[in-house]
């Protein structure tokens, strides 16, 4: 296949930018998990498919796996990837963030951001031309929930009737997960300590979409009863990027919801454990799960490049 004849060929996506989970539609998904598979088995064959691209990447927070997979994304579809340092000052405190895009928009072909606020993201695409991806805000993580389905479809075949019990905090990832899945059809549960559920906004969309595509949303209050029977137990850091102030305090609340072998055992024999990373071993997970067979964490973070290549092209082609 060349690149060529694959570019002719490849369906747009319905949407011009990736801000949150629900901007895609799940024919949306099924295009970016087709071509990612396809550019994981053959990379050679995209290795000019953005040739003479530019993508900025906007970082308020610090990163390994989305500015790596997004700068050697880019480099091996022969395009050019310039990180952006905006841990200090803050987007937006320089100058505003209009003018951040429309500058950008006469240099870039594509801008990544990661910020705190979601509404910097919000703001960067409604000034910009050119295609802007979410790579992380306080509130979503959708590139990260594309790699962790896409890894959920690769080890099962299949998304629709598949259960995966999200443990600890209610956060960006977990949004994401429950919001995505909805829309692929799969059954999300969340387990989480009293005042540190997911956001009741975002819990209402996605169990409308769940409902639609014959999947349920489902909270609970117990680890255990979360995770039983389910094919995949997911867990994150109990406090997130922005959250470190308050670290030591929720080490204790969060202690009932670590994953151990023992909560893994209650899952079922077959059933694996999934993290976005970066992980705090001994806290959120045992080094004996997450260093297990069962563990595909490293599977996850190779798929984000594949996805993200894939979004990429998709969205970058045509600019
Ligand atoms: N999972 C993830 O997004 O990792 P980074 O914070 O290292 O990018
Ligand atoms: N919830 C974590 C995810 C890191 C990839 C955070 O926001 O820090």
């Amino acid at each position: 296949m060349t690149p060529v004849a694959t570019m002719e060929k490849q369906e747009l996506l319905s949407v011009h930018d990736l801000i949150a989970d629900q901007d895609l539609t799940a024919h949306d998904v099924r295009l970016i998990f087709d071509l990612a598979g396809r550019m994981k088995a053959s990379p050679a064959s995209y290795s000019q498919a953005l040739a003479g691209k530019q993508l900025a990447m906007i970082f308020e927070k610090p990163s390994l796996r989305t500015r790596v997979t997004f700068e050697v994304g880019m480099t091996s579809m022969g395009g050019h990837a310039i990180y952006l340092d905006h841990s200090k000052p803050r987007l937006g405190e320089r100058e505003s963030i209009k003018d951040v895009a429309r500058n950008l928009d006469r240099w870039v072909d594509g801008i990544v951001a990661r910020t705190f606020a979601h509404q910097a993201v919000v703001e960067l695409a409604e000034n910009a031309s050119i295609p802007v991806v979410n790579a992380l805000t306080d509130l979503l993580h959708p590139c990260q929930a594309l790699g962790d389905f896409f890894t959920l479809q690769e080890k099962f075949g299949k998304l629709k009737g598949l259960t995966v019990a999200f443990i600890g905090d209610g956060n960006n990832v977990c949004h994401s997960l429950m919001l995505t899945g909805a829309k692929l059809g799969a059954t999300v549960r969340v387990a989480t300590p009293s005042g540190f559920e997911p956001k009741t906004e975002i819990v209402e969309q996605a169990a409308a979409m769940a409902h639609v595509n014959g999947a349920k949303i489902e909270l609970f209050r117990e680890p255990l009863e979360a995770v039983a029977g389910v094919q995949a137990v997911y867990t994150d850091v109990w406090a997130s990027m922005g959250q470190e102030f308050a670290a030591h305090l929720r080490t204790q609340v969060f202690a009932p919801y670590q994953v151990t072998d023992n909560l893994m055992r209650a899952a079922g024999p077959e059933t694996i454990f999934l993290h976005c990373l970066p992980a705090h071993r001994g806290q959120e997970v045992t080094d004996a799960v997450i260093d297990s067979s069962r563990s595909l964490v490293y599977d996850q973070a190779e798929n984000r490049l594949h996805v993200q290549k894939a979004l990429l092209l998709l969205l970058m082609q045509s600019h």
